[in-house]
């Protein structure tokens, strides 16, 4: 007598005899989907009816092996009848076609999630000229960062409702693996970092509309965590590029790529890649990074596309860096921290639609005098 395996399926032995039969002739998959089971636990069933064993239905039945008529008559010791049957024990893992179905819906979940975020639309609620102050690394817990700088360009945006801020990343220094014995050179501990963070989040009233992640703050996951806390409520930010469109009051929209940067490098040309993705893109009207702490400012004219393309690049705070003077020959910049793009959507011409100043005070002082010549 054969030895016994206990299903724990509600199927009959006649539909078990069928799944297993489906199985052999056709395949496992559709001879499961028939009774609403896995694929594995069809071949498990073929497995048993192959290797001699009897599967007991629940209610009874039974679906004789393939060799039970020779294996009664072998005498074989593995084939005796036992005095005891194995439970088919329920698997602890998904099922391939459970994990297939819930693979699906993930990846449609992500798609969906990076769809909306290219060229996602940033409403402006003011009419008139607009201006867009985009910070470059603030890295302000770095010895070498100018903070009356930063402190000073900070104040100037915050509380007016014709700026909205970007930060381009590398919020603080967030050394980490070979990089961890700068803790030791650095004035500002990571928690006193955290507490100026979150003031200049908080305490300056910048309504920021983009905060890229650079590379100094996703070296650590805890780090994004972070910033993702105390941006609560203001703005998501993104790991290390924002694609957006602008849509302001009057209908008219302008589309802005930043990065913490382009791919692409040229000792001779700093827009180099930056030129390249506005060649790649012509519909964009402002193409901007942080990252190389570098600063320029250059327009383009697309007669492809009937626009002038913005290029700048912001060098951020970080004003002196003895690795990069020393090392690498790049005495330091003292100017061109940050830069404001002003936008004017009542203006005709391409020319004037998008102007941008790698000196922010220059910059308000253009957006507030266009505003007034405009009548706002
Ligand atoms: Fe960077
Ligand atoms: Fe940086």
């Amino acid at each position: 007598m054969a030895k016994a395996v206990q299903i724990f399926s509600k199927l009959t032995a006649a539909q078990v005899g069928r799944v297993i039969e489906t199985a052999i002739e056709r395949n496992s998959t559709l001879a499961a989907a028939e009774y609403g089971l896995s694929p594995e636990t069809a071949r498990r069933w073929v497995r048993h009816y192959k290797n001699g064993r009897v599967l007991e239905c629940p209610d009874g039945s039974r679906v004789e092996p393939l060799n039970n008529a020779e294996s009664s008559t072998a005498k074989d010791p593995a084939t005796e009848p036992a005095s005891f049957s194995i439970p088919e024990l329920p698997d602890e893992e998904l099922s391939a076609a459970d994990l297939k179905a819930r693979k699906i819906q993930d990846y449609k979940r992500r798609k969906e999630a990076y769809l909306a975020r290219m060229w996602r639309e940033i409403k402006v609620k003011i009419s008139g000229p607009w201006g867009l102050a985009c910070f470059g690394d603030f890295h302000l817990d770095d010895n070498g960062c100018d903070w009356e700088q930063l402190d000073h360009d900070l104040r100037l945006v915050g509380g007016r409702n014709d700026v909205a801020g970007a930060h381009m990343g590398d919020a603080t220094n967030n050394w980490i693996g070979r990089l961890s014995r700068l803790w030791k050179e650095q004035e500002t501990t990571q928690s006193q970092a955290i507490i100026l963070l979150e003031d200049v989040i908080k305490s300056y009233g910048i309504h920021w509309a983009v905060w890229l992640l650079g590379n100094h703050d996703i070296w650590t996951s805890e780090m994004g965590y972070i910033l993702d806390y105390q941006l609560r409520g203001k703005v998501k930010p993104e790991n290390w590029q924002a694609k957006v469109k602008f849509v302001f009051p009057n209908g008219r929209e302008s589309m802005a790529w930043f990065r913490h940067s382009f791919p692409g490098f040229s000792q001779y040309n700093p827009n180099h890649a930056l030129g390249k993705a506005a060649t790649r893109f012509g519909l964009v009207d402002l193409v901007i990074a942080g990252h190389e702490h570098d600063a320029s400012e250059e327009r383009r004219h697309n007669r492809f596309f009937n626009r002038v393309q913005q290029l700048v690049r912001v060098k951020g705070y970080k004003d002196i860096d003895p690795y990069a003077d020393d090392q690498l020959g790049f005495p330091p910049l003292f100017e061109g921290h940050a830069a404001l793009v002003v936008f004017d959507p009542d203006s005709t011409k391409a020319l004037s639609f998008i102007r941008a100043f790698d000196d922010l005070e220059e910059g308000l002082d253009y957006l507030t005098f266009k505003r007034k010549a405009r009548g706002y």
